[in-house]
């Protein structure tokens, strides 16, 4: 969000206005407070009680959420934002004819917005976002013309825009209706009569049409945000050529046009090339046809986000583009694109992200020259690309995922790709790659996402440094030429839920060790040269649902218990010398009964004694299996959070408000400088930890998704996962597991029971600054992007099951800079250390100057 946005937002929502009285024909707070008490009485739940000391025992001055003119004679702010407030909008409210600021927003108000309303002439803001409520904006709505702010979004609004409200509130400079349904035409003369305005969002709508050409008057704009809607027509080369402020370009999915019969991108780039302050150019999702042309270089340097991803965009790379020296992001995925990889494109030495994925790219993948600091992703997949991977590739020490699948690459696997220790996916399958796999490579122990090889012309055996892939949760080796055995240690992977070799030339017996795979979920060898008998072991790996060891040459009987008493066919058929009692199979006793009686009654004497004997045995094993502490446990309670990890769950704010029973206060567990934390149980049982992050009012839902989405990769045994965010305008909250053991300071210093005493140990303390210095030593030197902690404390590293420390917090700050610090250059020190550190209540005493110290010197 830009500065004047930002300015704005304060400007209405934090100081009062004060006006001198013009009318004052009487004192008319009589009239306020009968208002007040009417919109009470339409308030039929208020489960924080805000609006509780709104009685005769107080003056209507002292009411929660109510401000008065300095000589208490009229109410000019209501304020009552956040408080879960259900009902509706009182007509009543209309009666509060010196209201220079109204803010019911975050409430579950629902209904119409009453035509009432519009006597409020007086009014600068109306915030009524994240409600529910519907119906129309009424045209008399028109007559609010000292409006300056209006935000009706993520309601459930429809209906037409009403062109007069745009015509006659020419005061207008921040207009926020996105997320509602609204539907029809941007009104064409909006341009004309808001020569004020700064922003202009209406993002998730169902509006048609083009976007109206008068908005080029509106020279002013800062944030132009209208992706999601239907919009038609060309892009707004000619619209947007005069905005000079501009900073945010977000147009992404609509159904916008280049010139010439969409064929010609050459003018719009060139309408742009003057926005110096231009940040994000988003445009993504619109069927964009037209080469990149050349002069996409003459962009002005600062710009930091070009999304061009998923449109027909045809013809190469301009080695142009690598002008932009700032640029962080780079998308053109999804597109048409032909002709090399320009070897320029390394000289944009600031790129975190770069995806050219999908493409009809060809020629070799050029050598970097070593310099990329900040590269953390690089998607190249799906494209024609062939030659060898660039052993250069090595030097890249901060990547964190290299996706090279379905090319044409050849050539082996270059040893040095070992030296990318931060990487966390590796996926160079579907490509033409012969040779062993190097033993740097299969030992990179950062994998924590997946490593895959398959579909190459791999061969050589399965280097043992495999079962040093401690956290790497899916291993896929499949159809290439692997021989030898399969690694006894495989069983190190203990994170892995999928591991697939299947298609390969693997021989040998089953290691009993692969018992010992307590994530896995999914194992496929199905297709090699396998033999001996199916080690019971597999039976204790209670979360293996998919097991497939079709057509090998497996003997004996096949395991009973767990996984093996549903088994089917599939998983087992191709292997002749197998018997079992699943239809299809040959029965494992067929030859007993074969045998005469006598030798029966041996055999059965055998079994019964035999089975004492074991029965014996496992009533030994499970009793210690029993006393064995958490370990083996904790992992099913954890299994719900990592399944909710894996399917990168979206949880909407409806689930986190139902999971936290309203963000009721009984379920708060704590509260610290970035926002409360809130316990919450999911509907599929799951218990979570809410976060719900105290921001200042902000827009950039998008900035908080992505910055999120950086964020949730980072993992780290010692550093809380970020399950899922969810994001609204105004609402946003990290969903984090639930840690059983609380927090370090709960432990150091113990509130309850023996105040004063430490339940911890020697060897827990020591533990847990083990465990609390490798967390920050991944954080500050294996991150790609750089997170500084600036709030490390006690009561921020929580403690899980056993006791396992994780730190915690990390990186919010990023969060909140990014979003509310976008385009602050100055003044940023009050701001940043608001924004960082909190209120000055919640930094713990001694800590104080220190940590503030830090934040302002962490200036993004
Ligand atoms: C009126 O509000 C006060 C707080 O200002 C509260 O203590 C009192 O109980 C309320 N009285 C009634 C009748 O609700
Ligand atoms: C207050 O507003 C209501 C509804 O708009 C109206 O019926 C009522 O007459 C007004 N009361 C006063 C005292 O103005
Ligand atoms: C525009 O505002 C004026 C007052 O400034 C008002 O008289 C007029 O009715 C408004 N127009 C519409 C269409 O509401
Ligand atoms: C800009 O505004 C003026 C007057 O308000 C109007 O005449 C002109 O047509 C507008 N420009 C565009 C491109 O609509
Ligand atoms: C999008 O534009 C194309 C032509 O550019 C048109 O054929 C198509 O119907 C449009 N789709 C919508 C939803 O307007
Ligand atoms: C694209 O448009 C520009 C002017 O906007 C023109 O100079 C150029 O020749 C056009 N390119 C093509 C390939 O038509
Ligand atoms: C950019 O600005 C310069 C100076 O203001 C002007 O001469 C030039 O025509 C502008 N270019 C475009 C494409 O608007
Ligand atoms: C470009 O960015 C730098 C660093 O943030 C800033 O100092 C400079 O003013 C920016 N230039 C423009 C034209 O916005
Ligand atoms: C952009 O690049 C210029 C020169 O390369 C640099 O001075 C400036 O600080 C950069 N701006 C940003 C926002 O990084
Ligand atoms: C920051 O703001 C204060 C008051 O708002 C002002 O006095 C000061 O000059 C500003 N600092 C800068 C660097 O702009
Ligand atoms: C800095 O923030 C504090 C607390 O919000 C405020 O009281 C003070 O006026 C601010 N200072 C400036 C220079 O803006």
């Amino acid at each position: 969000m830009g500065l004047l946005t930002v300015a704005i937002t304060q400007l209405l929502l934090t100081f009062p206005f004060v006006l001198p009285l013009q009318n004052r024909q009487f004192d008319d707070i009589s009239v306020d407070r009968s208002a007040l008490l009417a919109f009470k009485k339409t308030i039929v739940v208020d489960p924080q009680n805000t609006i509780g000391n709104w009685n005769s025992s107080s003056h209507v001055c002292k009411w929660n959420g109510v401000t008065c003119s300095p000589n208490s004679r009229r109410v000019t702010e209501l304020i009552l934002s956040g408080g879960h407030l259900q009902g509706t909008i009182s007509p009543f409210l209309s009666n509060l004819t010196h209201l220079e600021r109204l803010d019911l927003s975050e409430n579950s108000l629902q209904g119409c917005l009453p035509d009432e309303l519009r006597t409020l002439t007086r009014l600068e803001g109306l915030s009524l976002h994240s409600n529910q409520i519907q119906c129309e904006i009424p045209e008399s709505f028109s007559q609010l013309t000292g409006l300056r702010y209006i935000d009706l979004s993520n309601n459930q609004l429809q209906g037409h825009l009403p062109p007069s409200l745009f015509y006659n509130c020419t005061e207008l400079m921040y207009i926020d209706h996105s997320d509602n349904s609204f539907i029809g035409f941007i009104p064409s003369k909006i341009g004309n009569h808001l020569t004020h305005l700064e922003a202009l969002f209406l993002y998730q709508n169902q509006l048609s049409g083009s976007i109206p050409a008068s908005l080029s008057n509106s020279s002013k704009m800062v944030d132009l945000d209208l992706e999601f809607n239907f919009l038609t027509d060309s892009l707004p080369s000619e619209i947007v050529r005069h905005m000079y402020q501009l900073e945010t370009l977000h147009l992404s999915y609509n159904n916008l046009s280049s010139d010439d019969g969409n064929t010609n991108l050459t003018s719009f780039f060139t309408a742009i090339s003057n926005l110096t302050h231009l940040r994000e150019l988003q445009l993504d999702g619109n069927d964009l046809g037209g080469e990149l042309p050349s002069v996409m270089g003459q962009l002005h340097v600062n710009l930091s986000e070009i999304l061009l991803q998923d449109n027909l965009i045809y013809g190469p790379i301009p080695p142009s583009i690598s002008h932009l020296s700032n640029l962080t992001l780079l998308n053109l995925s999804n597109n048409r694109l032909n002709g090399s990889i320009p070897s320029q494109i390394w000289l944009l030495t600031n790129l975190e992200r770069l995806c050219l994925s999908n493409n009809s790219l060809d020629g070799a993948i050029p050598s970097p020259p070593g310099v990329l600091t900040h590269l953390g992703l690089l998607d190249l997949s799906r494209n024609r690309l062939s030659g060898a991977i660039p052993s250069s590739l090595g030097s890249l020490n901060q990547l964190r995922k290299l996706i090279l699948n379905e090319n044409l690459l050849s050539g082996s696997i270059p040893t040095s790709l070992g030296s990318c220790t931060s990487l966390e996916i590796l996926d160079l399958s579907h490509n033409r790659l012969t040779g062993n796999v190097p033993a740097e490579v299969a030992g990179l122990r950062g994998i924590t996402i997946y490593f895959n090889l398959s579909s190459n012309f791999l061969e050589g055996r399965l280097p043992l440094q495999l079962g040093k892939m401690y956290t790497a949760r899916a291993i896929d080796l499949s159809s290439n030429s692997f021989s030898g055995n399969i690694p006894p240690n495989l069983d190190g992977c203990q994170e892995a839920e999928l591991i697939n070799f299947s298609h390969n030339s693997l021989q040998g017996p089953l290691p009993k060790s692969l018992g010992n795979l307590i994530s896995i979920q999914s194992l496929d060898l199905s297709c090699n040269l396998l033999s001996g008998e199916i080690p019971a072991s597999l039976q204790n790996c209670k979360t293996l649902a998919q097991l497939n060891l079709s057509f090998n040459d497996f003997n004996g009987s096949i395991p009973s218990g767990n996984l093996f008493d549903s088994l089917t066919i599939e998983s087992v058929q191709g292997n002749p010398r197998l018997c079992g009692s699943l239809p299809g199979l040959q029965s494992c006793n067929s030859k007993e009964t074969s045998f005469h009686s006598r030798k029966s009654v041996y055999l059965l004497v055998g079994l019964v004694s035999a089975s004492a004997f074991l029965i014996t045995i496992c009533c030994v094993v499970s009793f210690r299996k029993i006393k064995q502490p958490s370990f083996i446990r904790n992992r099913g309670s954890s299994r719900i959070a990592l399944s909710l990890k894996l399917s990168y769950p979206r949880i909407t704010y409806r689930e986190l408000v139902e999971a936290t029973e309203g963000f009721e206060q009984s379920r708060m567990i704590g509260s610290g400088s970035f926002g409360r934390v809130f316990k919450g149980v999911l509907r599929d049982g799951s218990i979570i930890a809410v976060k719900v992050l105290q921001l200042q009012a902000g827009n950039s839902v998008k900035t908080f998704n992505r910055e999120c989405q950086i964020l949730k990769q980072i993992r780290h045994r010692n550093l809380m996962r970020i399950v899922t965010a969810c994001s609204l305008p105004d609402f946003k909250a990290l969903v984090l597991p639930f840690m059983a053991n609380g927090s370090l300071e709960s432990h150091l210093y113990p509130q309850t029971q023996n105040p004063g005493y430490s339940d911890l140990g020697l060897i827990e303390r020591v533990n847990i600054c083990n465990d609390v210095a490798e967390g920050m030593a991944y954080l500050h030197h294996h991150s790609p992007v750089q997170v500084i902690h600036c709030d490390l404390k006690p009561s921020n590293i929580l403690l899980n099951n056993d006791m396992t420390a994780l730190v915690s917090d990390f990186g919010i700050s990023r969060l909140i800079m990014k979003i509310e610090g976008n385009g602050i250059d100055e003044n940023t020190t009050n701001s940043t250390a608001n924004l960082v550190c909190g209120s000055i209540g919640y930094i713990a005493p001694g800590t104080n100057f220190n940590r503030l110290s830090n934040c302002l010197s962490l200036k993004v």
